[in-house]
Parts: structure tokens; sequence; C-alpha cells
């Protein structure tokens, strides 16, 4: 899950997943809910953690 209204654009989720975190044109997250392949959990949380908003949060389905 991702709360993209505290996204502030500091591209650092992107740079560390940029498949699972795509920006939109003006630098913002372009996602709300990114599906996690299996296998890609662990580029999720550090992608997670990059975020200095703490815009991004993961969740277990
Ligand atoms: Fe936004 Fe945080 Fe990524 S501010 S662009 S969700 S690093």
């Amino acid at each position: 899950m991702v709360d993209t209204g505290l996204c502030s654009g500091h591209a650092r989720c992107n740079a560390t997943a940029e498949d699972l975190f795509p920006l939109d044109d003006l630098g913002y997250l372009a996602v709300t809910d990114p599906e996690i392949p299996p296998g890609q959990e662990r580029r999720a949380r550090d992608a997670v953690a990059a975020c200095p908003e703490r815009a991004l949060s993961l969740v277990d389905e």
C-alpha cells in the first residue's frame, strides 16, 4: 500500500526499485497500490525504507 498524499517527489523509492515505484511526469509516485511480485519483497522493503517522508508502507495481503 502507498499513501501518495505524503509523497513530495524525493524519488528515492524509484532509485531503489524503479520498476516497482514508477514516477509521473512531475516526479511524484505514479502508483497507488503497486503490485509486489514474488521474490521482490526485499527490494520493496528497501524502497519503503528509503522514503524520507515515510509516504510508503507495506501491508501483507
Ligand atoms: Fe515520494 Fe517518497 Fe518516493 S517522497 S517519490 S514516495 S521516496
